[in-house]
């Protein structure tokens, strides 16, 4: 066992026998490897420094890297992963591709994320061959699928290494491979139900971060890949997920985005289940901490008890981002979202009635197989009734390996651009009026930093995610104010503290 003092910094990591730490004499040689996973990570997080220092040595400079991040907020979770990952391991970042190591995380929910991914590998082939040395590590959803893993070997061969979402955790260990090895490595599992805590995370905001509190779906929609790339549902443990936001507040962290792909399941396959709402009162009595959101909740799955958490606990976001992805019954069905309109329209009805001033965001997607013109009303006309602060609206893209790409009515692109267009319309209309009805209204905005424009002002958000400047200084980041909303700017808002504050 080697000795044990902890490069704590910005890192969010718990002492761990086998962390790094550069003062430390050791012959790494000498050292069995670990069979903790934590700790056999930790032990290749010091190999892979070896390497890394002689690569200093022989550019003469720290190498620098770039994540490129593609896709939701869970891969901008994991993002940070890689990132304390390679800082431990002495890599400097860089806003820009032009690194010694470039590494993009893909996303596959819609053919523009792959076909984004593959642009940019174009550029960086060209890039690689007048700078030889530099490394590529390409991971993520996209990497899951069978078919993308065998194009990258066919015709991406300057790629050095390839993994997936369920081995992220690997990546030191992954990595020390590549640095053994000239040939492409390839390490990509099925699934998994490992859930390994206490790695190294470099958060890009210091007052706010992503919280996973489960990983993976269960719920199949037909037209969606992600249970496919992400695996079964797993619930992370209430006792690990309270210890993280505890040592993130303790960092300087004010707000926590709770992760899932539906955290109104959180909880079930636990050996001590424990429900969304039970989950979100515990962590509301976390001193410190300021705002809790979270993202996303099934329609189905959301329960009165969660309402009722929600409406309960202050430190809560009074915003809720129910995905509708349809207002048609008929078409629900077929995407096997196990709610009809009425249901949808019922959950609406209890949100606004026990938290009145409620944001209620969502996602929607128009040209599923088979949606008539009578379907796609169907959805205008929960638009019109719910009256989203904002929507998220996609055309539906064809996912091999769904259910959805099977199905014979695929409806072409230029039936289904009208449409889209129509909705687009439809929910900026509704939420440029939303944002409006805010103007002159006094709210708490948590202030998260200067404002990069004008040195004067502060930057801050509200509960429902809307950005407000206003006049104050560095010392309000991290705390809420009540502001009066002067001016709405369509996205932003201009505004001043109330006066007896
Ligand atoms: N778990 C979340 C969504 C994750 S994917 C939920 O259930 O709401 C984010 C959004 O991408 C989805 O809500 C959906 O609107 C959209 N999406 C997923 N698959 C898609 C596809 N094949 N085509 C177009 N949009 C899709
Ligand atoms: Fe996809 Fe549905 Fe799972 Fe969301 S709940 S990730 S839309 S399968
Ligand atoms: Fe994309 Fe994967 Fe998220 S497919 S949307 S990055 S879970």
């Amino acid at each position: 066992m080697f000795c044990i003092k902890v490069n704590q910094g910005k890192f969010e990591s718990r002492k761990v026998n086998y962390m790094y730490n550069k003062d430390c004499e050791l012959d790494l040689n000498r050292i069995e490897v670990p069979e903790s996973e934590v700790e056999r990570q930790y032990y290749y997080i010091a190999k892979c420094r070896e390497y890394v220092k002689s690569i200093e040595e022989e550019l003469g400079h720290k190498p620098t890297f770039c994540v490129q991040t593609f896709g939701c907020q869970m891969n901008a979770r994991d993002s940070e992963k890689l990132v304390g990952i390679l800082e431990q391991i002495g890599y400097e970042e860089i806003e820009d591709e032009h690194a010694d190591f470039v590494i993009y995380n893909t996303c596959t929910v819609r053919e523009n994320a792959n076909n984004k991914v593959y642009g940019r590998l174009g550029y960086l082939s060209n890039y690689k061959k007048k700078h030889p040395h530099m490394k590529i590590a390409l991971c993520g959803c996209m990497m899951q699928e069978p078919n993308v893993v065998e194009k990258i070997r066919k015709s991406y061969r300057f790629v050095n290494l390839v993994f997936g979402t369920h081995n992220i955790y690997k990546f030191a260990e992954l990595l020390h491979r590549s640095f053994e090895s000239d040939s492409m490595i390839v390490d990509i599992w099925k699934d998994t139900d490992k859930i390994v805590e206490d790695l190294p995370i470099k958060r890009k905001f210091s007052f706010k971060s992503g919280v996973n509190i489960m990983f993976g779906c269960n719920n199949f929609c037909s037209y969606c890949i992600v249970p496919y790339v992400r695996g079964r549902e797993r619930s992370r443990k209430p006792e690990d997920i309270i210890r993280e936001i505890k040592g993130l507040v303790a960092d300087g962290v004010c707000e926590g985005m709770l992760l899932g792909q539906n955290v109104n399941s959180y909880g079930k396959n636990l050996e001590h289940p424990m429900t969304f709402a039970e989950l979100l009162r515990e962590i509301n009595k976390i001193e410190g901490l300021k705002r809790i959101r979270f993202m996303t909740s099934h329609p189905k799955d959301l329960s009165d008890e969660l309402i009722y958490a929600m409406r309960d606990c202050e430190k809560v976001c009074k915003h809720m981002h129910l995905p509708l992805q349809s207002g048609s019954s008929r078409i629900l069905k077929i995407m096997n979202r196990h709610y009809d309109k009425e249901q949808y329209l019922e959950i609406v009805r209890k949100l606004k009635k026990e938290i009145p001033d409620i944001a209620i965001t969502t996602d929607i997607i128009v040209g599923f197989p088979g949606e008539t013109t009578e379907d796609f009303m169907e959805t205008m006309d929960v638009v019109k009734q719910v009256e989203y602060d904002s929507a998220f609206t996609f055309i539906y893209s064809k996912r091999t390996g769904t259910p959805a790409a099977a199905m014979e009515n695929q409806v072409p692109e230029e039936e289904v651009k009208p449409h889209f267009d129509m909705l687009l319309k439809e929910v900026s209309a509704i939420s440029s009026k939303k944002a409006m009805q805010l103007e002159g209204k006094t709210m708490p905005v948590l202030v998260e930093e200067m404002n990069t424009q004008d040195a004067t002002l502060v930057t801050g958000r509200l509960d429902n995610n809307a950005v407000v400047h206003f006049p104050g200084t560095k010392e309000m980041i991290g705390n809420i104010y009540n502001v009066t909303l002067e001016e709405c700017k369509g996205f932003y808002y201009l505004g001043k503290v109330k006066e007896d504050e």
